[in-house]
């Protein structure tokens, strides 16, 4: 099949969080498969220094926007994998500091940026070679994609990814003549919500199939609660709708061959493990007294649950562990755990930034991973903190309930008894240990390879915090449960499979 993937992100080049991961990998998996692929971003500012080999191509785009005309220039890479990489250079809107926004707000003209980048999306699809036969777009940003090509009457069929639901690229209805779109689109059976205009809805309402990150998060978007108001539109397009959990790309995200480590290590050989947590606690300037490290690396959205770890982390420190934490977002969370840091001097590590290193650094010298999100449609440093042998506290939720199994410790054997009568005894008992067990392993058991809890509030986060610490506490049980964690396997390759069939969908619709 002949794919072209368009997004906002694509890892290592543009990446803000998980989506920017997906699009680093899944085309070059696909390709890697068989397929054609390419993928499409915006020329962002210093895109042009970073990317080996990019050049100008002689391909301009005249895209009408409004009453105006904008144009947009093709520039050519090679993205990880050998798969071919197009970036749409507009200096007005993709010459800036950021990719959405600034100082905590979001750029007011996102609706012109976006509106432009999947216009130049659908427009440069036309000449390429060969033609694509599926366009698979991701989130709001590229959410008019299909209604685009709808309008034009193109052959492309189209397949739309939902990342994060809560993130809709909403806009006032005074822009939808930006979209040049004819005027019945701007109605409930097209990109109208409510009298916006809204780019996600628009994509799960007009893509011939839509997908979401996990099979939980595609039933719970279905749902009041999870929904952010798309609930009943989503169960109207139900029929089209499939959720399919993210990879890991092992090339990148595994200790054995991690390249920002100080020291590998594999289920195998956990050694290098132990020297990740000296040079990890080292970068922070904390003290190791063997304690355990409880480690986080996340946006500072409210998404990811902060104020719970807020709720709990003093108690935890005066249990003594350490915490380290690398995350960036919101200035009030930002500040607050800075304040956390000097006020808990050689036990708490707080990184407010984004550094790729870094995140590799925490996610192997920590023990437990902290990822109590509200919701998470996928989830990907659970998965990778799977891998790393840091054992997950998560949020029974999304992606992570799909990724996470609960530990409980095993069932106490039952005491030898001897003679006729007894030994009846023991077998009796055996059986109703064998059944509790069983019944544990369907909720939680020992095969479990982190810590689920449920609801969201701080009570059984804290629970789940304490479940941890008692592990930690029998070194021999824990690293049984960190070897069973770190041969978890979530390659790509299982994902892309799932793909291709929606794929096939959407080319037979
Ligand atoms: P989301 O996309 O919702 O932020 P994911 O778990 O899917 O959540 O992906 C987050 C990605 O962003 C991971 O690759 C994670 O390592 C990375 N990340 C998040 N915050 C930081 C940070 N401050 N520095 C470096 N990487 C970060
Ligand atoms: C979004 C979600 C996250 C998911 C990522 C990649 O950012 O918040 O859960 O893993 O997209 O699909």
């Amino acid at each position: 099949m002949n794919i072209l993937f368009a997004a906002s992100e694509l890892s290592p080049y543009a990446k803000s969080g998980g989506l920017g991961d997906v699009i680093g990998a899944l085309p070059s998996v696909l390709k890697a498969r068989g397929h054609s692929v390419s993928a499409v971003i915006p020329l962002y500012r210093g895109l042009r220094e970073r990317i080996p080999g990019i050049r100008a191509t002689d391909l301009f785009l005249q895209i009408p926007m409004g009453k105006t005309v904008k144009e947009g220039r093709v520039w050519e890479a090679e993205a990880p994998g050998g798969v071919r990489l197009f970036l749409i250079e507009q200096e007005e809107y993709f010459n800036r500091a950021n990719f959405y926004g600034e100082n905590n707000a979001d750029y007011e003209d996102n609706s012109a940026r976006f509106f432009f980048f999947s216009k130049a999306v659908v427009e440069a699809a036309r000449y390429l070679e060969p033609a694509p036969e599926i366009l698979h777009v991701h989130d709001w940003q590229t959410g008019l994609v299909p209604a685009f090509v709808q309008a034009r009457g193109l052959p492309f069929k189209t397949v739309f990814t939902i990342h994060n639901l809560a993130y809709q690229g909403s806009f006032w209805g005074l822009d939808f003549p930006l979209t040049n779109l004819p005027d019945d689109a701007f109605t409930a059976q097209g990109v109208e919500f409510y009298g916006y205009v809204n780019c996600m809805k628009a994509g799960i309402v007009m893509a011939d199939q839509v997908t979401t990150v996990s099979p939980r998060y595609a039933q719970e978007i279905q749902t009041e609660i999870y929904g952010c108001w798309l609930d009943r539109v989503l169960q109207e397009q139900s029929h089209k709708l499939t959720g399919i959990l993210n990879g890991v790309d092992y090339g990148q995200w595994d200790p054995k061959t991690d390249i920002h480590l100080p020291a590998n290590y594999g289920p195998a050989s956990l050694g290098g493990k132990a020297a990740c947590r000296k040079a990890v606690l080292e970068a922070f300037r904390l003290r190791d007294d063997g304690a355990p490290i409880f480690g986080c690396v996340t946006r500072l959205a409210h998404q990811k649950g902060i104020h719970l770890i807020q709720e709990v982390i003093e108690g935890l420190l005066w249990q003594d562990i350490r915490f380290l934490l690398l995350g960036s977002g919101d200035p009030a969370a930002e500040h607050w755990f800075s304040s956390l840091a000097l006020r808990h001097p050689g036990k708490v590590g707080v990184w407010i930034g984004f550094s790729e290193e870094l995140s590799h650094r925490v996610t192997a010298g920590s023990d437990f991973f902290l990822m109590p999100s509200l919701y998470e449609p996928c989830g990907l440093t659970q998965m990778y903190s799977l891998r790393y042998g840091t054992l997950p506290i998560v949020h029974e939720t999304g992606g992570l309930a799909d990724s996470v199994r609960d530990y409980r410790p095993p069932a106490p054997k039952p005491e030898a008894k001897k003679g006729g009568k007894a030994s009846k005894a023991k077998s009796k008992a055996k059986t109703k240990a064998e059944i509790a067990e069983a019944a544990q392993v369907a909720k939680g058991g020992p095969d479990g390879t982190g810590f689920r809890f449920m609801p969201c509030t701080g009570q059984p986060f804290w629970d789940a915090c304490q479940r941890a610490r008692s592990l930690y506490a029998d070194k021999v049980e824990l690293n049984r449960v960190r070897k069973l964690a770190m041969k978890e396997d979530f390659s790509w390759d299982e994902s892309a499979k799932q793909y291709e069939v929606v794929y096939r969908r959407a080319l037979a619709s």
